[in-house]
């Protein structure tokens, strides 16, 4: 993609972004091992979510892709997937083949499940321990560590497990095998992850309890296909809510956004930032809160964020190193060593290629230092998304910042999570 910037853009209006990544895939899951129909609306119809309703159909289940954002998925019960012809593919989606993972360590028969490179490269030893420690037998490339993983499910007891990593990634793998369980299943995380699986496992019907980091899930004999609307991504609201606080006169509404606490960290470090957003309209949607979300253009001051601050924001730091690029003094991002093993290497990713457009910009070992400056003019250059969707738009969003001609090349892969992102950002631009 070529963004040409003269002068100075504003962002005006309304928008709304496509669903939640996260709750799209965990509805498809849940759907196809629920007894009866799951009706989806507000679907994200990216290429990750699309690939985990192929791994479903493959299995046996019958999923309709209708118009209008809407899946209906015929669950066939805890106990009703077929082994699938051949390998699984997940094509770039890390949801997918963790959580897959956790459904298939209870199921009769043996798969293989594989995806693309950047698959290839993700740590898989996180998920494989815990299943094993669970009676899954599966084994991974590379002293078990990598794709594609091949799992032999069956009859699995309940554990105990305190995961080194804030990761809802292991946590839900655990929590689905945790249905096909003999008794309870314990997880303890460092800091609090997204708790979409368990708030969805108890929609249809589990029994998952949350106390603190603690998270206990007791197996039931079946769980019901509901009726489920999909709020829109925060992670996808992020971009726009960049672009409204640092061009200058920008004003922006963004309609039905999931705002899980879980989530939130964007906003309040933004907002701690000095960012004037506000959340309004908050209101509960098939148990996730929703709001709409006004954004003004606003003076950024550097921040320091850590800890458990971490995974509440975890997919939103690349574009947060973007507005910080614009505040008064440093920002540090502290304790992000999770960003190295994402689609890309985040931290070296947006560091490298915001350093090309004249950002300073420094990685470390654990995350960023960004050198605000409120005067910064950046310069257009050609950048490179490592085929990473959020590095993609992290850079687009620098680019309306940018003097002169940006080409961010394979801009394509932002269909992994907000496919029309350029049309939406066409649609507020008031050039
Ligand atoms: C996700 C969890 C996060 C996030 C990813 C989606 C999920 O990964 O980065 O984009 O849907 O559970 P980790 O839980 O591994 O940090």
């Amino acid at each position: 993609m070529i963004i040409h910037n003269c002068e100075q853009k504003i962002i005006k209006g309304e928008l709304q972004v496509p669903g939640d990544k996260s709750i799209s895939h965990r509805a498809v899951m849940l759907g196809s091992i629920a007894n009866g129909t799951t009706v989806v609306k507000g679907f994200l119809m990216g290429d990750d979510c699309l690939n985990t309703i192929a791994c479903f159909k493959e299995m046996g289940i019958d999923i309709e892709v209708g118009d209008d954002n809407r899946v209906i998925i015929h669950g066939k019960g805890l106990k009703g997937l077929k082994a699938p012809a051949g390998p699984l593919y997940v094509g770039n989606s890390g949801t997918t083949i963790r959580l897959l993972s956790g459904i298939l360590a209870g199921q009769p028969f043996k798969v293989t499940i594989t995806g693309d490179q950047s698959i290839k490269r993700r740590p898989m030893g996180r998920v494989i321990e815990p299943l094993r420690l669970m009676g899954a037998r599966i084994s991974g490339e590379g002293g078990d560590n990598f794709a594609p993983l091949t799992i032999k499910g069956g009859k699995l007891k309940g554990i105990t497990y305190k995961s080194p990593i804030a990761s809802a990634q292991v946590k839900s793998a655990i929590l689905l095998a945790s249905l096909y369980a003999d008794g309870q299943t314990v997880i303890e995380e460092p800091y609090k992850s997204r708790d979409h699986t368990e708030t969805m496992i108890n929609y249809f019907g589990g029994m998952v309890k949350v106390e603190g980091n603690k998270i206990i899930s007791k197996p039931v004999d079946r769980i019901e296909g509901r009726e489920i609307w999909v709020p829109g991504d925060i992670s996808s609201a992020a971009f726009f809510i960049v672009a409204a606080l640092i061009l200058d006169g920008s004003e922006l509404i963004i309609r039905n956004v999931g705002i899980n606490p879980t989530r939130t960290g964007i906003i309040e470090v933004l907002q701690e930032m000095g960012g004037r957003i506000e959340v309004i309209n908050k209101r509960m949607i098939c148990n996730e809160p929703v709001a709409d979300i006004r954004v003004c253009s606003s003076p950024l001051k550097g921040t320091v964020i850590g800890g458990e601050m971490v995974p509440r924001m975890i997919d939103e730091i690349p574009v947060l190193a973007v507005a910080a690029l614009f505040a008064s003094g440093r920002t540090y991002i502290n304790d992000a060593h999770e960003l190295k093993v994402k689609e890309s290497n985040r931290l070296t990713a947006i560091c490298s290629e915001l350093r090309k457009m004249g950002g300073g910009i420094r990685e470390k070992e654990d995350g960023l230092t960004i050198y605000g400056d409120n005067k910064l003019k950046l310069k257009g250059a050609v950048v490179d998304s490592y085929r990473d969707h959020r590095i993609a738009m992290s850079l687009a969003v620098a680019a309306l910042k940018a003097c002169g001609k940006t080409e961010i090349i394979g801009f394509d892969c932002v269909d992994i999570s907000f496919p029309g992102f350029y049309d939406v950002m066409m649609k507020v631009l008031d050039v």
